[in-house]
């Protein structure tokens, strides 16, 4: 018996030491140590022994149990640490590769220069509000005051909803003057820069969508005073100090009076040029006091209070900014256009 157990240690110890992978060691451990295993095989002739004998073979036995468990264990840690060394070998990164080009986006030019008139405006107190481009004829149109029958009203010139001519998308950035001035308390200073809609042909200079930046200051005691001196105090910011402005004439439906700005030239200081074809002076914006019948409209008393408002073109500063010649080139997004910026 004692040399059945010197058999079964050597040829288990074998195979164990042997086994190469942990499902190999499970089965030799069914194999030897198993209720149907060899050493139970060995345990039975236990039987057969005198009663003096058995002690030491039970111990015999005992000690071979454990000597096969320890085998198993110890190779069986010795599998999992090459496992997982072949594992870390075969996940292992080679830092010395040169890293793939990672190609990053680039900010817009016509983004960089909303972004300076945005800080302009910040830094004078103005809040920075969004709203909607999908808007109602009402909003763009009637509570600005401009009637039923005024041609920018045409079909031609507006994109409307089906055959609902009450929702259009907005032509003008002005709508959200009456936004702000039905849903905010008084007293407002606003900017509102967003894309417009109008039915032009694409060409150098036309889109059928562009952007405009709105502003509005509406509070007591508001004069013209207080708008031009606003106006040339962003424009000094956008074109540098002594920019000589003009304050010209003009009509809007939703200001009374109102006015257009002019910058002199600052390519050819007036004389005319190209840039500003010819004529010394370019147009930066239109602008003008907040119409009264407006004011009302929104259920703010004229008598009370007052305002100014403006509406930029956004495209067309970016342009004369960058020297841009085709408004094309604003929104074909050709990464090569772009990244000259
Ligand atoms: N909405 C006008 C346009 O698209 C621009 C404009 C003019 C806006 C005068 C104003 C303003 O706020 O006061 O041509």
């Amino acid at each position: 018996m004692k040399e059945l157990m010197q058999k079964l240690r050597d040829a288990s110890l074998e195979a164990i030491s042997a086994a190469e992978n942990i499902d190999g060691l499970e089965a030799l451990r069914v194999k030897y140590l198993g209720k149907k295993g060899e050493l139970t095989g060995i345990l039975r002739q236990m039987g057969q022994l005198s009663a003096e004998e058995r002690p030491a073979m039970g111990q015999l036995a005992n000690a071979l149990r454990s000597d096969i468990e320890n085998a198993i264990e110890e190779r069986k840690s010795a599998l999992s640490e090459k496992l997982m060394e072949l594992k870390l070998e075969a996940e292992a990164v080679d830092v010395t590769l040169p890293a793939k080009d990672v190609r990053i986006g680039h900010k817009h030019p016509m983004y960089n220069v909303l972004d300076q008139i945005k800080d302009i405006f910040i830094g004078m107190g103005f809040e920075i509000v969004d709203g909607p481009e999908v808007e109602l004829a009402d909003y763009n149109f009637t509570k600005l005051n401009i009637d039923e029958g005024h041609p920018s009203r045409e079909w031609t010139d507006t994109f409307y909803f089906a055959e609902d001519s009450s929702i259009l998308l907005r032509t003008q950035t002005s709508p959200m003057q009456i936004h702000a001035m039905e849903t905010k308390p008084l007293p407002i200073r606003m900017i509102a820069p967003g894309r417009v809609y109008r039915k032009d042909e694409v060409d150098a200079t036309h889109s059928p969508m562009f952007h405009q930046i709105e502003g509005m200051v509406i509070d007591k005691g508001i004069t013209m005073a207080d708008l031009k001196a606003t106006l040339n105090k962003v424009v000094e910011k956008i074109y540098g100090e002594g920019t000589v402005t003009r304050f010209r004439p003009h009509h809007f439906p939703f200001t009374e009076p109102s006015c257009e700005l002019d910058i002199r030239c600052h390519k050819c200081g007036g004389k005319g040029c190209p840039t500003c074809k010819g004529e010394g002076w370019i147009e930066v914006l239109g602008a003008g006091m907040v119409h009264p019948k407006v004011l009302s409209g929104c259920g703010i008393d004229p008598e009370e209070y007052s305002g100014w408002a403006f509406g930029m073109g956004l495209e067309r500063l970016a342009m004369g900014e960058y020297k841009i010649t085709d408004l094309r080139l604003i929104f074909e997004n050709d990464v090569r256009f772009l990244e000259q910026f």
